[in-house]
């Protein structure tokens, strides 16, 4: 693009043919914003279905479908959405965007890693079906490149024209890992900022935020909250930019005695407050808590006794984990629902006060989206399944396959449809349904 204002004219329709004008305006892409445009439509009628469009000289972008949420408080028999994540560009086609797409949901929630920085060949995993332009991302010009080759791909269009997205960012989006103002390499915190400014930057320019979102140097305000009339009071959380640093270096460790030290945090204190406030207000039936790190315990002793737990999910971060669940607990939130991401597998688990006692009260339950692609094909299960399951009887459901969750909440139910794909290597693989959990309202915990 020249580096120059551009006029962007937009129209939203009552119809997919666009002959029932509801709204339409102009707006300028800025050189400075990648030209982005952010465009609020205020007025609109809710819970219904719009059609977006926009012109810029003689290019007329796509349709896409938006949908818009319920007023709040009013009576709604039945919300579908998707939980996706990792759509990693070189492990795997992004096939289940495609899958996505086809549902037609009411809207679509992403938990992160919606590119990864990695340098061409560069994928953890050594699976390569296509290849990432240029070297890891840095700079600002970086970041927008890499979403430029993403947001190229036809079944990733397909899935954003299909549905609003409600994204939140993890770690790839930046850095490997990285917490707070700590990356991976020992960067100097102030020198790691930098980057992750122009991370942040590039993530506002590309992704369906509000003005509300605008990054201030290298802040971006990415926690908010949503809700779809009664049915659902959904938190969406930023488990990365204010989280102390992973415990114990990182990684699988057993007996990590700063995973237990109540001054670590895993959202910061102005965050967890914010939420623990929404939750002693929730009244939607439904509360959801949409985030990126499973929350509940995985113990691996029996597959790696010196490695039992992830320094980088909740099981890293243990009293931060004991307050959120002990907050949920205390104020009643109506049917809690912990939506994450991050591990490439799919996990549907029971959420119990104490995990180490199979007895503990359950106090909500937990879905973990596996990746659009990262990891490449996969397999059923993980390597480590079977030496785990019986270490953890609080999770009902794995997979090892790719694919993304669907669910359904009505008043009296939240369903969890597991999609898994058989292949992410060869193209238009259909999807399946790998398992099905349900959680009736007034019951915390998961039935198959
Ligand atoms: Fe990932």
């Amino acid at each position: 693009m020249p580096p120059v204002r551009i006029d962007v004219e937009y129209e939203v329709a009552r119809d997919r043919l666009f002959r029932n004008i509801e709204r339409k305006g102009a707006t300028a892409a800025h050189p400075e914003l990648g030209h982005s445009v952010h465009v609020e439509v205020e007025g609109l009628e809710s819970g219904r279905d719009y059609w977006y469009r926009f012109r810029a000289g003689d290019e007329i972008s796509q349709t896409g479908r938006a949908r818009t949420a319920p007023a709040t408080g009013s009576t709604v028999d039945r919300v579908r959405f998707a939980v996706c994540g990792c759509s990693h560009y070189e492990e795997g086609l992004f096939t289940a965007y495609r899958r996505i797409a086809e549902e037609a949901f009411d809207f679509v929630i992403h938990t992160g890693d919606y590119i990864y920085e990695y340098r061409a060949d560069g994928g953890q995993d050594g699976i390569s079906v296509r290849q990432h332009r240029g070297n890891e991302s840095y700079t600002l010009v970086d970041y927008r490149n890499r979403y430029a080759q993403y947001k190229s791909d036809a079944n990733l269009i397909a899935a954003h024209a299909s549905a609003p997205f409600v994204v939140s960012w993890d770690d790839h989006e930046v850095e490997n890992n990285y917490a707070g103002d700590i990356d991976e390499k020992g960067t100097p915190p102030e020198l790691f900022l930098l980057r992750r400014a122009a991370a942040y930057q590039a993530y506002y320019e590309h992704m369906p935020l509000r003005a509300s979102a605008f990054p201030a140097g290298s802040q971006l305000r990415l926690h908010r909250r949503l809700r779809f009339g009664n049915l659902i009071d959904l938190s969406v959380l930023d488990t990365r930019q204010w989280r102390s640093d992973q415990a114990c270096g990182d990684g699988n460790r057993t007996d990590c005695a700063a995973a237990l030290d109540p001054a670590r945090t895993m959202l910061g204190a102005e965050q967890e407050q914010w939420l623990f406030d929404n939750l002693a207000t929730a009244s939607a039936r439904w509360t959801v808590l949409s985030q990126q790190v499973y929350s509940f315990a995985r113990d691996m002793r029996a597959s790696d006794p010196t490695g039992r737990f992830s320094m980088d999910k909740w099981d890293g971060y243990v009293p931060a984990r004991d307050r959120l669940y002990s907050r949920l607990r205390e104020t009643r939130a109506p049917n809690p629902i912990v939506l994450s991401g991050d591990v490439h597998q799919h996990f549907g688990a029971d959420l119990k006060l104490d995990f180490s006692n199979p007895k503990s009260e359950t106090i909500g339950a937990e879905l973990t989206n596996t990746s659009i692609s990262a990891g490449g094909d996969g397999s059923d299960v993980a390597l480590n399944w079977d030496q785990i399951k019986g270490d953890n009887p609080h999770i009902r459901y794995h997979s090892n396959r790719r694919g993304y969750i669907a669910c359904t909440a009505t008043p009296e139910s939240m369903r969890a449809d597991f999609k898994v794909l058989d292949a992410v290597t060869r193209p238009d693989q259909p999807v399946r349904v790998g398992g099905t959990l349900v959680v009736e309202a007034g019951k915390a915990g998961l039935q198959t």
